[in-house]
């Protein structure tokens, strides 16, 4: 980093210029969502060494930590954990001899796990750590083989972020902190190991061998939350010059067609941002029950396959991940409250990269369903919880994930690129992603930025007070620019005569409809529709039953309203065979308003939870525990 930027950095953290040498010399807000203690000792190296015992559900061995001591008193590492089992911890003199160090494992929180205190009184460079896993760890599902696609072979993934690292390797589990990863994975001869790294068996050939040993090395500094592993019956076909599909082999051909936009995807944000910065971008299709949409594991995107819809019509999942490899993976949100800096700079990204390979009506489309549905939610939410850059302090990590840091963030944005023009404001993000590269920053710290480099630049066109309305007030600015599709307005009109019943299904002329017409066109109908309506739409447009998942979701949860039990087999089967978060849990929260609902969510859920997610498992039994 240029001197420069330091001092202004410096001065806007109040801390002197004489003190500023380094952005990563800054001291790091404090996270709650850690133990950790990164003003005294920092961790910069992971090396793991792990075997998978599928039979127990555990994955065992070592975490060797490389440290940088920053206090010159501390005598202790603070490590966060969950469910851990510890079996021995050394460090290593600076003679290079390894001896037994003293620890204690906290009693654990509810929400943060157990605090691992080292007592290292001889700083050490390093550290090494012996545990196994709980075969209950929040961070990994394991699957039998009758819950993979196909059927013979057990499967494990990861998933690490908000804060369930710390369930499968014991870290400093902040996203302040970043660090490089080496690691050796022992699986079961017929399987493979993929991670968010460099694959490192060999030349290109042997990179895919099968031989139960796999090694990784992610050069870059990650935060935490984006270690990632997955074994399994897995297969590879290569999508592009530096990028593939890894998938169950039953999955992997169609999840190739796909995605085959990929490199053009790579292309266009390169063009916009910048270089992409991590050499290879393969994507890992999980079994059904993988709890998000997608994850943005670094060089390794892991996604659901319910974004394979054969039309290429969910795939801005792939565009939303590969934005995440600037926005999020290259400049990180320091604390689980920014993560608006990760996911609202994400989704204005994946909507220009959207616009730029599948046109302006497409991204104009999504836009306007995803902003129709923070609406509606604002509508009935509480102030507190309309806000982009909430207080976090003593509740979940995860409570900040809504529409929320996703809409209301890309909104802000996409105001200043109004405001601003785009040539201005596409050379300003560019900017932003370089000056922060591979950092861990702070609202605060944008602020500042956008502050110097764009509102300044050109005075008079976008006021701090907006951008604090923005950033800390409920609600949506009034003048938040809407782009208009004039196939959503015909389509307004279309909805409203047929809620009117002046129009039937067939008079819709919905055939031709793109899947965001038709989630725009269900989000929008009321929430409970006649049996004859529903039998005709149905009759129309083979709804119940469809294979897009977005679409079923919203057809599924208007048929609970509307009570059109006609569709519930399919709905059933649905439920139980996909876990995405988001698609299921708002199902089973629309099922349990009546009692007769609340008796079919739970047979549905004893079916289910099996091939659920740790998560989604969480997330539905509060739906059904609810009165
Ligand atoms: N990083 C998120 C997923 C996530 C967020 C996992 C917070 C755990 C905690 C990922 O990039 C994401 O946003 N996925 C979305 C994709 C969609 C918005 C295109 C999802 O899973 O639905
Ligand atoms: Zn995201």
């Amino acid at each position: 980093m240029k001197p420069i930027r330091s001092i202004a950095l410096a001065g806007f953290l109040g801390l002197s210029a004489m003190n500023a040498v380094h952005a990563e010399e800054v001291s790091i807000e404090k996270d709650p969502h850690s133990y950790a203690q990164p003003d005294k000792v920092r961790v910069t190296a992971l090396d793991l060494d792990l075997s998978v015992a599928f039979d127990k559900h555990v994955l065992s061995g070592a975490a060797t930590l490389t440290l940088n001591w920053r206090d010159k008193n501390a005598c202790e590492l603070v490590l966060d954990t969950r469910d851990l089992a510890i079996s021995k911890i050394e460090s290593e003199d600076a003679t290079g001899k390894w001896s037994d160090a003293r620890y204690t494992l906290d009693k654990p929180d509810a929400l943060l796990g157990s605090a691992l205190r080292i007592a290292l009184p001889a700083q050490p460079r390093q550290v090494r750590i012996a545990y196994a896993t709980n075969p209950d760890a929040a961070g990994l599902q394991w699957l039998d083989p009758a819950q993979t696609a196909g059927k013979k072979f057990p499967f494990v993934y990861s998933q690490s972020e908000s804060i369930a690292g710390r369930s499968w390797i014991p870290l400093q589990d902040t996203p302040g902190v970043r660090f490089s990863y080496t690691a050796h994975i022992h699986t079961p001869k017929e399987l493979r190991a993929v991670m968010s790294a460099r694959f490192l068996t060999g030349s290109d050939g042997a990179r895919h061998a099968l031989d139960g040993d796999f090694r990784f090395a992610m050069p870059e500094k990650i935060p935490s939350y984006l270690l990632a592993l997955a074994i399994g019956d897995i297969a590879v076909k290569e999508t592009g010059p530096r990028s593939a599909v890894y998938a169950e082999p039953e999955t992997v051909a169609a999840a190739a067609k796909e995605f085959e936009d990929v490199e053009k995807m790579i292309v266009t944000t390169e063009r916009l941002y910048g270089p992409y910065r991590w050499e290879r971008y393969d994507i890992l299709v999980l079994p059904p029950s993988f709890p998000y949409g997608g994850m943005e594991n670094p060089r390794l995107t892991f996604a659901t396959p319910t974004v394979i819809a054969g039309d290429k019509s969910l795939v801005s999942v792939i565009a939303h991940e590969l934005a995440h490899s600037w926005s999020g993976n290259l400049v990180t949100n320091a604390a689980w409250r920014h993560v608006w800096l990760n996911e609202g700079f994400t989704t204005y990204v994946q909507g220009r990269i959207v616009e730029a390979v599948y046109g302006k009506q497409q991204s104009d489309e999504e836009f306007l369903v995803a902003a129709n549905e923070l609406r509606k939610a604002f509508a009935s939410a509480p102030a507190g919880e309309q806000i982009l850059v909430p207080d976090l302090n003593g509740k979940d990590a995860d409570d900040s994930l809504s529409d929320v840091p996703y809409t209301k963030g890309s909104w802000f944005l996409q105001t200043l690129e109004h405001r601003f023009g785009r040539e201005q404001f596409d050379a300003f993000l560019r900017g932003y992603f370089d000056h922060f590269a591979f950092q861990s920053i702070t609202t605060e710290q944008f602020v500042a930025y956008l502050k110097a480099n764009l509102l300044d630049k050109y005075p008079g066109k976008f006021s701090e007070a907006e951008v604090n309305a923005w950033l800390h007030d409920p609600g949506i600015p009034a003048d938040a620019p809407l782009p208009s599709s004039a196939r959503f307005a015909e389509q307004d009109k279309l909805r409203e005569r047929f809620v009117a019943r002046k129009l039937d299904a067939k008079g819709l002329d919905g055939r031709g409809w793109s899947t965001q017409e038709w989630q725009y066109f269900l989000d929008r109908l009321p929430p409970k529709l006649g049996t004859a309506q529903m039998q005709d739409l149905d009759a129309v447009y083979h709804l119940t039953g469809t294979h897009n998942a977005e679409v079923a979701f919203r057809w599924y949860r208007l048929a609970i309203g509307s009570d059109y039990t006609i569709a519930f087999p399919a709905m059933r089967e649905h439920m139980i065979r996909i876990g995405r978060r988001i698609l299921v849990v708002p199902l089973y929260e629309a099922l349990a308003k009546t009692p007769e609902g609340k008796r079919l969510a739970a047979q549905i859920y004893a079916e289910a939870k099996p091939g659920y997610h740790p998560m989604t498992r969480g997330a539905v039994e509060k739906a059904l525990e609810k009165k």
